[in-house]
């Protein structure tokens, strides 16, 4: 209903400044007129046209309600902002040029003399519609570029600055109108001369607006350098300050792993570029760790320390290892700019943690991460129970990824990206760990949509951690978000079981007995797994009722603006892009609420560093059953999350969105500890480029 309503009022901004453009038009002119009869049309072409618009605005009403009826946040910024800039101004068109016109409209056919034109030429009459006029294109700049935030106040001021000058250049343009207007010669005069001076003021505003476009794409340039901290928008949450840095300063180079002690299980991944081998032949010029992609599985027990050795050996490239889920301290966290600089051609750099939670995870470079991971900078990073797997579990790691050719996007799970066969005896339990790598949520807007067809299967655990009394699911559609795992698992029945991406109906994965080679149908119309209700009721350590140390809210918005020089589709955060977005401000040991608003018009699959969040409410709806954690949120357009976390891991921690292309485009924030500090920077004159 957001959408619908979201997409209604952008389109109806547009007819609406047509409408009143022709309508300003048609008042400028009527003073003109040659003839009583052609006066007389003029005037009843623009009662119809004023009607048009009376009509349209109700529609725009209707689609506003629409929005307000999801929630009064999706349109707020109407009701405060836009409406009453609008309505203002149609409010004197009715009082000042409505009567008027309509004895124009009335008028016989008696000679037009000066006393009908300066009727028609009054500033009184034809001023109201000019300036309406000008509202419905600061409307338009409303509904596509603007995407005001609270307070609004700001926004009131910059939208009703235009409106108010409108007036004042309107009002004295028109006066010396009705004075020619009411000159004996006036329609000679005006023609000709008014010819040549159009064509100026056009050539001049179009030389203004030029000029104004190219400046603000400029100074939409990054900086060269910047820091992750240096920002002065911090938000606290409604908490108690303590002013940025804080007390206590604390590098994150000092939020280490164990330094000591023999590592349970060692890895060296290397950074080499290698051609990859798709299952249909395809060959993809891949960026790899180890000269594989996906990376080599990662797999390690519950409590294991775990040391990784990344080096680097691509020219072009730097590169990183970031534990996507795995809430490790921060100096391990892999983020360049943040918590380390990016690892140099020959460079190296080692990772040393305890991999505490248990679960499916995966690692991925966080530098350039839109190109090197859509590339092949990811694998799985598997974290077995202590006491090892459950006996005779089959475990099947799945990544849902794209890859890219110059003329394809292809559709894979891994490598494969035709079908494939794995033999699996009934009676098996199988896990199927479903992760979505992917930097973007396929063709569409819509997360991936991965399908169980052949037995029902359970959600096990999400975002590594367990559910608790998963229920069977049959012909589930999953939309995982990027980023984000599923644990699916099943008992092997006697017949095949298949998995298929939706968006690559001839690929997937089937499971079936030895000697079995049927393939089950794909079934593409059952149930989208929902998790706010699922399983059974767990322990909650906090829920939406509980009181909360900080409280924060992330106003997702588009608009079309420039960032970093391009001209974008721009996602923005509380009205901000990054470096301006706000830093979350928290203490150790806080409790914090994170309340995230999707008024914009695509999915943000959100994702916060460093912890794990548990899922309070969707749309008001208090989560039941399960506790469902997650460290990757898919938010679709038109819904609001409330999550709550523990701040128990300091750091500075990132927060962003997940499709990658929209991190690149200034989608990121931070969660900052108080006295935490950051030695490092990111931007062109460095090496991190974080996205
Ligand atoms: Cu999967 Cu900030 O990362
Ligand atoms: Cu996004």
């Amino acid at each position: 209903m957001f959408e619908v309503g979201e997409n209604a009022d952008g389109i109806l901004a547009g007819v609406l400044f047509l409408i009143w453009l022709a309508a300003a038009i048609l008042a400028t002119r009527l003073a003109w007129r040659p003839t009583p009869e052609a006066l007389r049309k003029s005037a009843r072409r623009l009662l119809r046209l004023l009607v048009a618009a009376l009509v349209v605005l109700v529609v725009k009403c209707v689609a506003i309600g629409l929005m307000l009826a999801v929630d009064w946040i999706f349109a707020d910024n109407r009701v405060i902002v836009q409406m009453p800039l609008l309505l203002l101004p149609m409010l004197a068109v009715a009082v000042w040029t409505v009567p008027g016109l309509r004895a124009l409209a009335n008028r016989d056919d008696a000679p037009l003399d000066v006393a009908t034109r300066s009727a028609a030429a009054d500033p009184r009459f034809v001023v109201p519609v000019q300036v309406t006029a000008v509202a419905t294109v600061v409307g338009v700049y409303f509904a596509y570029v603007s995407r005001p935030v609270p307070s609004y106040l700001d926004d009131i001021a910059t939208h009703a600055a235009p409106i108010l000058l409108s007036v004042l250049v309107l009002w004295f343009w028109q006066g010396r109108r009705l004075r020619a207007a009411t000159a004996t010669d006036f329609v000679r005069r005006g023609r000709r001369a008014s010819a040549l001076r159009a064509t100026a003021q056009t050539a001049v505003v179009v030389l203004v607006v030029a000029a104004g476009i190219a400046y603000v794409a400029q100074s939409s340039r990054l900086p060269d350098r910047m820091s992750m901290t240096s920002h002065d928008n911090v938000d606290y949450g409604g908490g108690p300050s303590f002013g940025h840095g804080g007390h206590g300063g604390v590098s994150v180079d000092d939020l280490r792993g164990p330094q000591t002690g023999k590592p349970n299980k060692a890895f060296t991944l290397t950074a080499k570029n290698a051609t990859v081998r798709l299952s249909s032949g395809t060959e993809i010029k891949a960026l790899t760790y180890n000269g594989q992609s996906p990376g080599p599985e990662l797999r390690v027990r519950e409590g294991d320390l775990v040391e990784v050795t990344l080096h680097n050996e691509i020219p072009d490239e730097n590169v990183t290892l970031h534990w996507h889920g795995l809430d490790v301290p921060n100096r391990e966290d892999g983020v360049a700019g943040a918590t380390q600089n990016a690892v140099e051609m020959g460079g190296s750099f080692t990772y040393r943690f305890i991999a505490e939670q248990v679960g499916t995870f995966w690692y991925h470079t966080h530098q350039n991460p839109l190109e090197a991971i859509r590339r092949g900078l990811f694998g799985a990073l598997i974290v077995e129970p202590r006491d090892g797997p459950p006996p005779g579990e089959r475990d099947v790691v799945v990544m849902a990824h794209e890859w890219r050719t110059p003329d394809d996007n292809i559709v894979s799970f891994g490598t494969s990206d035709t079908l494939q066969r794995q033999e699996i005896a009934p009676g098996t339990p199988v896990r199927l760990r479903l992760i979505n790598t992917d930097n973007n949520p396929s063709t569409d807007s819509r997360p991936r949509s991965l399908t169980v067809n052949g037995t029902p299967v359970r959600v096990a655990a999400i975002d590594g951690v367990d559910l608790s009394g998963p229920t069977p699911l049959t012909d589930p559609r999953f939309g995982l978000a990027t980023g984000g795992r599923y644990d699916v698992t099943f008992t092997m029945p006697a017949n095949a079981v298949r998995l298929t991406d939706l968006a690559n109906r001839d690929g997937g994965l089937v499971l079936a007995p030895p000697g079995d080679t049927s393939t089950p149908k794909v079934v593409d119309d059952g149930d989208q797994f929902d998790p706010l209700s699922y399983g059974s009721e767990g322990s909650r350590p906090f829920d939406a009722g509980s009181s909360y140390d900080r409280s924060f809210t992330q106003l997702l918005d588009d608009r079309l603006s420039f960032y970093d020089g391009g001209l974008h589709l721009v996602p923005i955060i509380n009205g901000k892009s990054f470096p301006n977005t706000p830093t979350l401000m928290v203490r150790m040991g806080d409790l914090v609420k994170v309340r995230i608003v999707n008024r914009s018009h695509q999915n943000h699959p959100m994702h916060l560093h460093g912890h794990h969040a548990l899922v309070l409410s969707r749309d008001g709806v208090r989560a039941t059953g399960s506790p469902w954690w997650i460290d990757s949120l898919d938010v679709i357009p038109g819904q609001i999350y409330e999550i709550g976390f523990k701040a128990d891991n300091p750091g500075l921690w990132m927060d962003h969105c997940h499709n990658l292309d929209h991190a690149a485009n200034g989608m990121v924030m931070h969660l900052a500890y108080e006295g935490v500090t950051s030695p490092y920077e990111l931007g062109r004159g460095t090496p991190n480029q974080p996205e």
